[in-house]
């Protein structure tokens, strides 16, 4: 067992070893950003799933691409991105597919990343499954082959890019398709921050498909974590069709080392988005506006605003700054830019624009 976890820390630094600088910075180690990296050694078993386990035919991976083509309709993806991506196996498998479709796989996880970069230009790693939980005495530790089954992907189609997918760092309205593969319950403290994201990163008329549970992350608020049908509605405001839809229980990381591994459900549905600029169709009158609940519509002004007085400066400047057009958002960015905090996170500063939203805008206070 002991040698099983070492030789599984030597695969893991030999995957790391060719992306890390020759000398550490001088910086390193500062600061609290271990603690925001994901726990990359829980991550492993996604390598060995998408990469190293035989095909099957209704294998994990041959599901998660099976449900995702049928919300889907099979339609070509065009150019999509990928939150999330993690090893990137349901990725390749629809770049393999769909021969016009050009991928953006996004994730913050480097050693994901590192094996699946290398696995998909053509390289064979190996990545030692262990565990200290064997049954059998042969169940202590496996050496999993990585390889990409179908060959090498092409450089102008299929981009990998390490960044925050919440607030990824691209031009709006770029995607035909943004795909959320176990990402939405993990990845955003708010989906409806993450809802505003795939909206904007959207062209009008595309596809949001997700895939995945809702199993939340324990840090989301439980009046934060929604089910299917008020993620619909929430997508209904924010600007979207829902559906189609499927769910389903299915095998999820069951170990092939050992047998171990999780029965999930799982959520699949497809969201177009609307061509006009209209969201929230049904809303009823004690709704909360949608500009109130996603960061990316524009704010009404109202009636007296221009006569608004309070002492507190913040709010003032938040007042002042609605004029048809912006958006929490852009409010949030400015206030964050006043305080001149960095270290606040820029969920906090929302949610006080939020409040501060909700006191002084009439159709907020009419709205309860
Ligand atoms: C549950 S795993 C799913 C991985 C992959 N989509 C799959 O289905 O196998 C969630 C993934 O989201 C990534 N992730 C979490 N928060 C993220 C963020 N804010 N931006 C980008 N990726 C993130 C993690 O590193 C991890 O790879």
């Amino acid at each position: 067992m002991v040698e099983g976890i070492t030789g599984q820390l030597a695969d893991v630094r030999a995957i790391l070893e060719p992306r890390l600088p020759a000398a550490p910075r001088a910086d390193a180690g500062a600061g609290d950003q271990s603690d925001r990296v994901p726990a990359t050694l829980d991550h492993l078993p996604y390598l060995y799933r998408d990469w190293g386990w035989p095909p099957q035919a209704d294998g994990e991976n041959e599901r998660a691409l099976a449900l995702v083509e049928r919300v889907f309709d099979n339609r070509c993806p065009g150019r999509t991105l990928v939150m999330g991506a993690g090893a990137c196996r349901l990725a390749y498998d629809l770049y393999q597919r769909h021969r016009d479709a050009e991928l953006l796989v996004m994730d913050l996880d480097p050693v994901l990343f590192s094996a699946a970069h290398a696995v998909t230009h053509g390289e064979t790693l190996t990545v030692r499954e262990a565990n200290l939980e064997m049954g059998d005495l042969d169940q202590a530790a496996k050496e999993w082959v990585l390889s990409a089954p179908q060959g090498p992907v092409d450089d102008a189609r299929f981009h990998f890019l390490v960044a925050d997918a919440v607030d990824p760092p691209l031009a709006p309205g770029s995607f035909d398709t943004v795909l959320t593969p176990w990402f939405i319950d993990q990845g955003p403290e708010d989906v409806r921050d993450l809802i505003s994201t795939l909206h904007r990163m959207l062209k009008p008329g595309g596809r949001w498909v997700n895939l995945g549970p809702l199993k939340y992350s324990l840090n989301v608020p439980f009046s934060r974590r929604f089910a299917r049908e008020e993620l619909f509605d929430l997508a209904e405001r924010a600007g979207f069709r829902a559906g189609p839809w499927q769910s389903e229980s299915g095998p999820y990381l069951v170990s092939q080392l050992n047998g171990r591994g999780k029965t999930e459900w799982v959520l699949a549905f497809s969201a177009t988005k609307l061509v006009s600029n209209e969201p929230g169709t049904g809303l009823r009158n004690d709704d909360p506006p949608p500009w109130l609940l996603f960061r990316h519509l524009p704010i009404p002004t109202f009636e007296g605003q221009a006569l608004f007085w309070s002492e507190a400066s913040m709010v003032r400047m938040v007042v002042s700054s609605i004029d048809g057009r912006t958006t929490l958002d852009d409010i949030a960015v400015m206030v964050a830019e006043r305080a001149r905090q960095p270290d606040i996170p820029m969920s906090q500063v929302r949610t006080a624009v939020r409040e501060c939203l909700q006191n002084v805008h009439p159709a907020c206070r009419a709205g309860g």
